[in-house]
């Protein structure tokens, strides 16, 4: 049955936990969704991940909608969400309705983006308004990476928690259906997580939350450039990748690949009238 942002909301309700992941191509969003995943996130971590930028900041809303579509076509059942990346929603409330609609023209149900200035709970509030579900993302934004210094927790003193909890309430006031919570203390989270009626889905954020998000790609080993402390690796996909790779060029090299079975034939007929060609 499809999910959908009633859905999720319900689930916090019934104290079932939420699953999200992030997918960035046709075959890793059907996995997913084969699996069970509640919400498949096509997340702006596409920039690193996918496409080997430096951090997030690089990846244009045109890159996102091309992995977004192909997301889609791999989906029957999760709740597909797509990260609004840098500069598609803050530079004015009309691209950002503008660019916001595409994403749910191209098949998603949802949008997601940071932060939760006086500027973005207006855009927040109209994308509601014309029926654009959204998902909030606070804590640590990772487009705002240069601001706050790096890659570092937020929320770690009771007075920033406090400002973490008004923004959340500030989100869900503006309409978010959800809201991510990015590396904070889990006392944080916590707080947050029990203050909301809409549920918190946690990344770096401790078990407190109504549900789990993490970059696929890091779950399974496959994106090794960096491994946050908060990731648990449940597979080694890069390494067993890797050694699949040498085990091909090894055959190649060595006449052991294509075997029998990986060959074409003629028939014997056939066969036959080739051999009668070349003594001709
Ligand atoms: O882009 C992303 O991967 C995210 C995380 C919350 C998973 O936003």
């Amino acid at each position: 049955m499809r999910i959908t942002t009633h859905t999720i909301k319900e689930y916090k309700k019934q104290k079932r936990k939420i699953i999200a992941l992030t997918a960035y191509d046709y075959s890793a969003a059907k996995v997913l969704d084969n699996a069970g995943v509640d919400v498949i996130l096509v997340g702006d971590s596409l920039a690193q991940v996918a496409l080997g930028y430096e951090n997030t900041l690089s990846v244009t809303i045109n890159e996102m909608l091309h992995h977004a579509k192909a997301v889609v076509r791999g989906v029957k059942n999760s709740l597909v969400v797509v990260d609004l990346p840098f500069l598609s929603y803050q530079v004015s409330k009309k691209e950002a309705i503008y660019n916001a609609g595409k994403c749910l023209q191209i098949g998603a149900q949802a949008v997601k983006l940071e932060g939760a200035s006086e500027d973005i709970l207006k855009t927040i509030k109209k994308m509601v308004s014309i029926g654009v579900p959204v998902m909030g993302h606070i804590g640590f934004t990772p487009q705002s990476v240069n601001a706050l210094g790096g890659n570092r927790v937020q929320g770690k003193t009771a007075d920033h928690a406090e400002e973490l909890l008004k923004q959340a309430k500030d989100l869900q006031s503006a309409g978010c259906f959800a809201i991510v919570l990015e590396m904070v203390p889990s006392e944080t989270a916590n707080l947050i997580t029990e203050n909301l009626d809409i549920p918190t889905i946690g990344i770096g954020a401790g078990l407190g939350c109504d549900g789990q998000i993490l970059v696929t790609d890091d779950l399974l080993g496959k994106y090794v450039d960096f491994k946050p402390s908060f990731v648990r690796r449940y597979a080694e996909i890069g390494k067993e990748s890797e050694r699949a790779v040498k085990n091909f060029i090894f055959d190649v090299q060595n006449g052991k690949y294509p075997g029998i079975n990986e060959t074409f034939y003629m028939s014997e007929c056939e066969t036959e009238k080739l051999c009668q060609t070349e003594k001709k």
